[in-house]
């Protein structure tokens, strides 16, 4: 039953008070806000909508925007409801040990470790691919060794490097830099729809929801695992189309999650968490869904970009200005992607870290600036590596698979908690506990199904590889294991050691 042993919300929370682990707690609800639509908003809307348009879905994209934000709302609140409860870094690997028991939170730790890791190194490239498209734009291309798809893409590793170091400056500094660029980001996103709108050909929206059609098959490994194990054909368009369109487009919602693993740097996380989550979904959900009808508007579907839609709307219509700049906007706006991707890596390593799970010495936090200064490091030496090096393509599905798997457990996590654990303080909860979370944890189940056969294998390995490490390391080193190495807040007045009762 030790695999199963949790760790209490009162116990991570004393956690956080020991000096030589302490983050500086400095942000506000917006800053959570600004935080959460920076990452959210990147490579999803300005890539993916333009496809899943053409393949899929048509006008009625925007439908499909719906559908993946209803799916990620009933996310958000169930981490809501937890982060206003266990307000500790580490996001759901945090929410899972206090709920589900260590082994559970090992593998979502890990899960998320995937997510972030790639989900840097993926938006790193496309950021490169812009500030290529951008470059040539403005008559000054960069040579192609050392740009996206390049034997090196040094550009990629250099912004990867840069954030990094910015990143280990300080959690304001970040904040300050992010708030800019997030500004611009979202200035480029209004322009669209604003400027889009004069070019909008109603004829366009019709028809809104196109006519079922066989859909180009994918076979072998790349075909989604329902339809592997179904042997269905698959098919575009109609109603099924929108649900296809919404697992496409479920990546541009990603990152909210992320708002959670800045917990501890929370002035008040019960109150500001809740908002932070909530209110950066609404927003990217109102952008999107503005963006999708007015793109979709402006190109008829059959003729959309696959590629870079939002740009290519604009070029079109022979606004090339226009589409020079939506790049730079583009580039401005992975940037921010990349950079809280990176400050989640390194709070979710952070947290394990400091339960044990891996090596605790990882942990130490500088003495002036409060950031994990060592694991900083070690993340973007290795996004770098990982951008730098890795062909394009591959590894989007793959982050994913991780963050899917990790709503699945949250979503799980709250109903478990709320049954052992009713009489915590919540800042937040869940309506009609257990039917909504339970629901959220299907519709999230669904949506893995329609990944590859290609992404579950890879994702499968990932998981054997960490229960390697979790049986070889971790187990043994665990804090909670050891039982003797709590700290104890004599401030609080009830501190549970271990619950598993082993
Ligand atoms: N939601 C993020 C994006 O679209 C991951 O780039």
């Amino acid at each position: 039953m030790s695999l199963m042993r949790t760790k209490s919300v009162e116990q991570s929370i004393a956690d956080t008070e020991e000096p030589e682990f302490r983050l500086r707690k400095s942000l506000s609800a917006l800053d959570l806000t600004v935080f959460g639509v920076g990452v959210v908003i990147g490579a999803g809307i300005f890539t993916l909508t333009g496809r899943a348009a053409h393949e899929v879905a048509g006008p009625a994209i925007v439908v499909s925007f719906v559908v993946a934000a209803i799916a990620c709302a009933l996310a958000a609140m169930c981490y809501a409801e937890f982060a206003s409860t266990v307000p500790v870094s580490g996001s759901a690997y945090t929410f899972s040990y206090a709920s589900l028991g260590e082994l559970f939170a090992w593998i979502i730790g890990w899960d998320l470790i995937l997510e972030m890791f790639l989900g840097a190194s993926v938006v790193a490239q496309g950021w490169s691919a812009y500030l290529g498209v951008l470059m040539e734009q403005l008559g000054a291309p960069i040579p192609a060794v050392i740009g996206y798809g390049g034997t090196v893409d040094l550009m990629a590793v250099l912004l990867v490097v840069v954030l990094g170091a910015l990143m280990t400056l300080g959690i304001r500094e970040s904040m300050r830099v992010n708030l800019v660029l997030v500004a611009v980001k979202l200035f480029i996103v209004l322009f669209v729809i604003v400027a889009g709108i004069l070019f909008i050909d109603p004829a366009n929206y019709s028809p809104f929801v196109p006519e079922t059609a066989p859909r180009e098959a994918a076979s072998g490994l790349t075909q989604p695992l329902l339809q592997f194990l179904s042997g269905a054909e698959p098919m575009a368009f109609g109603l099924g189309g929108i649900f296809a369109g919404a697992a496409l487009v479920f990546f541009a919602y990603i990152g909210f999650d992320v708002v959670a693993t800045t917990a501890e740097e929370t002035k008040n996380p019960q109150r500001d968490l809740p908002i932070g989550i909530i209110a950066s979904l609404t927003i990217c959900t109102v952008l999107y869904c503005a963006v999708a009808l007015v793109v979709t508007g402006m190109v008829s579907y059959r003729d959309l970009d696959p590629a870079a839609a939002l740009a290519n709307a604009f070029a079109f219509h022979g606004q090339t200005w226009m589409a020079t700049v939506i790049s730079a906007g583009a580039v401005a706006g992975l940037t921010t992607v990349v950079l809280t991707l990176l400050i989640g890596a390194t709070r979710i390593i952070f947290a394990m870290s400091r339960d044990g799970l891996l090596p605790e010495r990882l942990a130490k936090v500088h003495p002036t600036r409060r950031t994990p200064w060592l694991i900083s490091v070690i993340v973007t030496a290795i996004v770098a590596v990982v951008a730098g090096f890795t062909p394009v393509g591959v590894l989007e599905e793959m982050v994913n698979i991780g963050t899917l798997s990790a709503f699945i457990l949250v979503s799980v996590g709250v109903i478990v908690l709320r049954r052992n654990r009713p009489e915590l303080p919540r800042g937040f909860t869940v309506p009609w506990n257990p039917w909504l979370p339970g629901l959220s944890a299907l519709i999230c189940i669904y949506l893995t199904l329609n990944l590859t056969v290609e992404t579950w294998l890879r994702f499968l390995i990932w998981l054997a590889l960490g229960f390697i490490v979790y049986f070889a390391y971790s187990r043994r080193n665990s804090r909670v294991g050891r039982g003797s190495g709590l700290y104890r807040n004599p401030a609080l007045p009830k501190v549970v050691g271990r619950e598993d009762g082993s």
